[in-house]
């Protein structure tokens, strides 16, 4: 584990970083630096055309990494940075090639953790970064969930900055502001009605022809296989896990491994619910889907491609 100077020393060196976030962790590479990304893709197991995010210490940086920025990306930058909010946006020229997976746009996102944003402004630059494990996997959400995924691919010279367990626990919400209109990309913890109240537009749904990996079928998938279940159709599993908000009865020989007060720690303790089971050795989860709108829309689609198995 290292500080934020040795972070940084890491990032100016061409090295890796995990960094911490409000959302999950992310494994960084200074943005300008086409070798160290290139290294995130292959740490990752990721295909070399999806995308990373870049994290921006500050919002006025903006326009060093984007062009044509519309007047409402401007007003959702102003209300939610720093926060769990990715905005797409046409690139500027420098960004590299490596950093978009060879699109015209790029993802731009001012994290709410100080740590991870003192970093950023000391390298003076911008931090490409994916959340911080296998392709396809469960994110982590604690330095520790790091380590076991992706510790023994990690090199002498990168870094570890552990910055307590995430807040928000599961990514920023993604909208695309490359037309006349804010879409969504990945639902969040910042919501639909928050955008469109923000920006006094309607938000567009998700059409296909933007592709991003969290839009995939499959994703965010432990070994188990997780069994989506509404409230009032508690399926029966014996020795299943049970991940689900408090309100919810356990069936009599079932497991719970999340017992939520409310959606926006159901959200935070998800990820570490699922690792969960993998690290019991169960062979099956019944995640009970929360059924109110914002932030339950996010768990209800993040639990639905956990589920999706293929
Ligand atoms: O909360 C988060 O967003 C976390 C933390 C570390 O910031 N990051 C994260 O990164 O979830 P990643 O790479 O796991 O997911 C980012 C998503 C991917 O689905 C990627 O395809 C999409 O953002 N994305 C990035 N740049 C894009 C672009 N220019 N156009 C469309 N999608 C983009
Ligand atoms: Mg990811």
């Amino acid at each position: 584990m290292q500080g934020i100077d040795g972070a940084v020393a890491a990032l100016r060196a061409g090295a890796l970083c995990v960094i911490p976030t409000e959302t999950v962790y992310g494994l960084a590479a200074d943005a300008r630096n086409e070798a160290a990304v290139t290294r995130i893709f292959s740490t990752k197991g990721r295909p070399a055309d999806h995308p990373l995010i870049v994290h921006l210490a500050d919002s006025r940086d903006i326009d060093a990494w984007a062009r044509k920025i519309p007047h409402y990306a401007r007003l959702l930058a102003a209300a939610y940075w720093p926060g769990p909010l990715t905005l797409i946006l046409p690139k500027h020229q420098d960004v590299p090639a490596i950093v978009t997976g060879g699109q015209d746009s790029v993802g731009l996102r001012v994290p709410a953790h100080e740590l991870t944003r003192t970093v950023i402004a000391e390298l003076g630059s911008g931090i490409a970064a994916p959340s911080a494990n296998r392709f396809g996997k469960v994110s982590p959400t604690t330095a520790q969930h790091v380590i076991d995924d992706i510790g023994e691919l990690l090199q002498s010279g990168d870094a570890v900055l552990d910055g307590g367990p995430c807040t928000i626990g599961i990514e920023s919400t993604i909208v695309a502001c490359t037309g006349a209109q804010p879409r969504m990309l990945r639902t969040g913890a910042i919501t639909s009605s928050m955008i469109e109240e923000t920006t006094g537009l309607d938000v567009l749904a998700a059409d296909g022809t933007i592709r991003a990996s969290g839009t995939l079928a499959s994703h965010y998938a432990p070994a188990a296989r997780v069994h989506i279940a509404e409230p009032r159709a508690v399926p029966t599993i014996p020795g299943a896990g049970l991940i689900a908000l408090r309100e919810i009865p356990i069936p009599a020989g079932m497991v719970r491994l999340l017992e939520a007060a409310d959606d926006g720690a159901y959200a935070r303790d998800l990820y570490a619910a699922l690792r969960s089971a993998d690290a019991r050795g169960l062979r099956d989860v019944v995640a009970v889907l929360p059924t109110d709108a914002g932030l339950g829309s996010a768990i209800r689609d993040r639990l639905t491609r956990a589920a999706h198995s293929g």
